[in-house]
């Protein structure tokens, strides 16, 4: 009696398909975060400092200690004229 291996071909496409996605969104959320852990629960403060670490490092997830803020930091500073809900 024959092994029905046929059957077993779609659960192959199917954890295939699963597994493709799964990694991918992995290595996005990955290459996103630049290989950081996601944040996560951020309130508006976090959302500040992380605009001053992208204004400080020029990448998202970039952070500094230096005791000097680089050049043309104090240009970057964009002016709020309207109020923006982060
Ligand atoms: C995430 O990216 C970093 C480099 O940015 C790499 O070293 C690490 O292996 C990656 N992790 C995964 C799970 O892809």
């Amino acid at each position: 009696m024959g092994v029905p291996f046929e059957a077993l071909l779609p659960f192959g496409i199917i954890i295939g398909c699963f597994g493709a996605g799964g990694y991918g969104l992995m290595a996005v959320k990955n290459w996103t975060n630049e290989g950081k852990r996601a944040r996560w629960n951020r309130d508006v403060w976090d959302r500040v400092m992380m605009e001053r670490d992208m204004r400080l490092t020029g990448t998202a997830r970039g952070q500094s200690c230096n005791h000097e803020a680089p050049p043309g930091f104090e240009l970057s500073n964009p002016w709020k004229l309207e109020k923006r809900i982060f």
